[in-house]
């Protein structure tokens, strides 16, 4: 049976370890010609830097080829072409297809149509499975576990697919600490909340920003995702409601990281940046080899 990484929750938190550990081993060796004389489809209906440029060398370090479109102003989709259809004749060239859409369940819906293994680069607001393992193994390289942590996750939780995968894999492990800092009109969705009350997870909801960072091992910021408002004003009322600043940071723990999925906007300060405990840059890296490692976990090349 072909293997699909659609959401989160495909995955055990065994295989969570194991790409932990092949993402090490591509740290330390990145050039490994595993997918020799494959294809691979990279079809992304919605923009993206990180995600399909970390993908495309990850592909490129491991010896395959490339198929695609970065813009669906070039593919089909624009002549009114399905995408059961676009999905059904990629499958057919292609030996592996890494897709990204702006409709929550397209991912899935294109696994159940492809004949060959699909791996989900982020469904609008609800999954984005890639970018969880590497924030799993960006805040195992920093805090040496993943159990017994205080997460703090920030800004759009309501529409921010990048924190309802993280939540999930995290409820994975022992004991952790969830706290969510969210406007009230982008609180994290009820579901992914029900789901830590289903475990007996701890989490605690806050609208202001303040001293309580204090506490946190991981401050998780996120960007207001605009491009899911349906009302602009609703959008000008939130945009800048949280800014992490420098200063902010003085009276943190020594092991705290600062992690953010990137692109920012204005919610990281950028004198951040110089902070020794500012990650987000050196987290994008690690997406490189965790991706290496997830096709090679999906493809059954190790
Ligand atoms: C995130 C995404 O696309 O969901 N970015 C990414 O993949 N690195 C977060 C975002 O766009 O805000």
């Amino acid at each position: 049976m072909k293997k699909d990484l659609i959401s989160i929750t495909d995955f055990t938190k065994e295989e969570y370890l194991r790409i932990m550990e092949l993402a090490a081993d591509f740290e330390t060796n990145p050039n490994q010609e595993l997918l020799k004389g494959k294809v691979v489809a990279s079809l992304f209906f919605e923009p993206s830097t990180r995600t399909r440029l970390s993908f495309e060398t990850a592909i490129s370090r491991l010896g395959g080829r490339i198929v695609g479109f970065a813009d669906p102003g070039s593919s089909s989709a624009t002549k009114g072409e399905t995408l059961h259809d676009t999905i059904k004749m990629v499958s057919n060239y292609a030996d592996l297809i890494v897709m990204r859409h702006p409709l929550e369940g397209a991912a899935r819906y294109a696994a159940e149509v492809s004949s060959v293994p699909v791996i989900n680069a982020g469904d609008g607001a609800n999954q984005h499975p890639t970018q969880t393992l590497l924030d799993l193994y960006s805040i195992l390289k920093t805090q040496g576990t993943l159990d017994n942590l205080n997460l703090f996750m920030v800004g759009d939780l309501k529409y921010g697919r990048t924190v309802h995968s993280l939540l999930q894999a995290m409820s994975e492990f022992e004991n952790p600490i969830f706290n969510f800092i969210s406007p009230q009109v982008l609180q994290m969705p009820r579901a992914y909340k029900h789901h830590l009350e289903e475990k007996g997870i701890r989490y605690f909801e806050h609208e202001e920003f303040t001293d309580i960072i204090s506490e946190a091992d991981i401050i998780y910021m996120t960007r207001v995702q605009k491009e899911r408002f349906s009302d602009p004003m609703e959008y000008e009322k939130v945009r800048n409601i949280y800014i992490l600043k420098n200063s902010m940071l003085e009276n943190t723990k020594p092991n705290v990281r600062i992690l953010h999925p990137l692109p920012r906007v204005n919610e990281i300060s950028t004198d951040v940046d110089n902070n020794e405990k500012a990650y987000y840059f050196e987290q994008a890296l690690n997406g490189m080899y965790t991706r290496e490692a997830i096709i090679a976990h999906v493809m059954n090349l190790k």
